[in-house]
């Protein structure tokens, strides 16, 4: 088999697009960041005090911020400040962080999602948007579609990356030398399935028509024809519907505070959905294309629904009736 690697990928990339300069050093900085997060995690509480402890601050969002959630933003950022990126946009800071001010890239980053798994030995992730300074408006991210590229890292059985500039999604795991090696995976996300993922525990709260699909799903009429599946990690959900299909939910609800769901669009939402379209897949709020919307503030939340096509069109649907 040849050892096609990220740089070798991203060189390739260079060859049939247009990108920019800063763009390779950005991917491979966060590749090494990557990898330190991926030892971290592996060595919690060996060589290190329980990551999955409280850091003593809270985010943006008002998530109390687990040691390994700082030690995450810490490495991104430094890896992004040596890439010579010019702002660094992240949901573990107040405010946006200026690195290099002439520089031409910008990176939004959800440094460690799922980090209420830390401790239960579940998978979580980084996830990334990257994106031309010239595109942002107000000193936000632009919508999605213009992203340049997006991504995931894994942390799990396996560490692994997902990639994107937009065209396809290209799947790596990382080796024992330390090289993310791309595998032999043409990530196409089927286009209907049976499982679905969503936390059902806030059922009562959900709209009526979430409420509906859901128990649609749960009973499959006369027989059971679906399966439900949640982790509490965006990042493992995301990789299972990559892998065989599937829909994710988190939909808004009449919770205080999550009018708009929980995730975030500029961290979570907006680089997932540019990796789920290039798969052949579909990612809406409910009403409109993850893709189209651009942000407003910093740390605005977004109802996502993303996975299969037609599920999430039929999804669409219920909603619109
Ligand atoms: P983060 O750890 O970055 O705050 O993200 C957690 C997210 C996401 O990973 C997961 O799908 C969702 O929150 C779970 O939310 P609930 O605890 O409400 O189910
Ligand atoms: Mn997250
Ligand atoms: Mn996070």
């Amino acid at each position: 088999m040849t050892m096609f690697d990220l740089k070798s990928y991203i060189a390739s990339a260079y060859e049939h697009k247009s990108l920019p300069g800063g763009l390779s050093d950005t991917l491979l900085g966060l590749a090494d960041a990557a990898i330190e997060i991926a030892k971290l995690a592996a060595n919690n509480g060996l060589d290190t005090p329980n990551l999955g402890g409280l850091a003593g601050g809270l985010n943006e969002d008002g998530d109390s911020q687990k040691q390994l959630d700082v030690m995450s933003d810490d490495l991104v950022c430094e890896a992004l400040s040596a890439a010579g990126v010019a702002r660094y946009f992240s949901e573990e800071q107040a405010e946006v962080k200026i690195l290099t001010p002439d520089g031409q890239i910008g990176v939004a980053c959800d440094p460690l999602d799922g980090s209420s798994n830390i401790d239960t030995n579940l998978t979580i992730g980084t996830i990334f948007s990257i994106f031309d300074m010239k595109d942002c408006v107000n000193d936000l991210p632009p919508m999605g579609r213009k992203q340049l590229a997006a991504g995931l890292f894994v942390y799990g059985p396996q560490t692994a990356l997902l990639l994107s500039f937009g065209d396809e999604v290209a799947a790596f795991a990382l080796s024992e030398e330390g090289r993310f090696i791309r595998l032999e995976w043409d990530v196409q996300i089927p286009a209907s399935s049976t499982e679905f993922a969503i936390n059902a525990s806030n059922a009562a709260f959900w709209p009526a028509p979430i409420q509906t699909y859901i128990a649609e799903r749960s009973t499959g009429g006369a027989a059971k024809t679906s399966a439900m599946r949640w982790l509490g990690s965006l990042v493992a959900d995301a990789f299972r519907i990559f892998r065989r299909g599937g829909v994710f939910l988190y939909p808004q609800d009449s919770r205080t505070g999550y009018e708009q769901g929980r995730l975030r669009l500029i961290y979570e939402a907006s680089p997932m959905a540019f990796l789920i379209e290039a798969a052949g897949g579909r990612a809406t709020t409910g009403t409109h294309d993850i893709l189209d919307i651009a942000p407003t503030s910093l740390h605005q939340r977004i109802p996502l629904i993303f996975g299969s096509a037609d599920e999430v069109k039929h999804i669409i649907a219920r909603i619109a009736q």
